[in-house]
């Protein structure tokens, strides 16, 4: 599934190559992108966005030709997990449920009907918003490590069934989304 291309209405999402890192380093080196994410530390290096795009498993989202934000599942012990960010000059106009829909879908298609973990902090509702109109239901409050802000901090615990995504993208085509 890493290796795979996908193509949705607006967007191409495909394995990182070493030239994405410009793009990469300016959409995610961003306060209010980082603080909602696990891993990387503020301030954001751009020594890191040369290794995301070596390194990451995850799929970036191309919009226009330019690299806008990434979208993966990766395994886990514990099962398959979302995660996703986007540049904030591209919030609010439904990348991020277009391109999480078409990795899920492949994601489903690869593995059956297992499910899909994710989760988000209490003071994200946006990513909780994706998650919803992806089909995801609240499973339980979590406590999330995040680096950047040097700090465990209230979360929600998500997961995705393959029924419940299904119905969702059910949803979203008959309201014409
Ligand atoms: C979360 C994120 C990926 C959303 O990307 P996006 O492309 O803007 O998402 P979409 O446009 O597909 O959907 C966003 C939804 O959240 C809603 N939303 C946005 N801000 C919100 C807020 N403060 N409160 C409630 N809903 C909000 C939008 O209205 C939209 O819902 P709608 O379609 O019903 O109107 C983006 O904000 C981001 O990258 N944030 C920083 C990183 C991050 O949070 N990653 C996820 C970690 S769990």
């Amino acid at each position: 599934m890493p290796d795979q291309t996908y193509l949705t209405k607006r967007l191409l999402l495909r394995p990182p190559k070493p030239a994405d890192a410009a793009d990469v380093y300016r959409n995610i080196a961003d306060w209010d992108v980082v603080r909602m994410i696990a891993r990387p530390p503020w301030p954001y290096p751009r020594s890191l966005a040369d290794e995301f795009v070596r390194t990451s498993s995850a799929s970036v989202i191309e919009y226009k030709g330019e690299v806008i934000g990434a979208v993966g599942i990766a395994a886990r012990s514990h099962g398959h997990n979302l995660g996703f960010w986007l540049g904030k000059r591209y919030w609010g106009q439904g990348f991020m449920t277009e391109a999480a829909a078409a990795l899920i879908t492949a994601f489903f298609a690869d593995v059956g009907d297992v499910a899909l973990n994710s989760s988000y902090l209490a003071d994200n509702p946006a990513s909780w918003r994706v998650q919803q109109k992806l089909g995801f239901v609240q499973t339980g409050p979590c406590v999330l490590q995040i680096a950047s802000r040097d700090a465990e901090l209230p979360g929600v615990k998500t997961v995705l069934t393959r029924a419940e995504f299904q119905a969702a993208m059910l949803g979203q085509a008959s309201s014409g989304k």
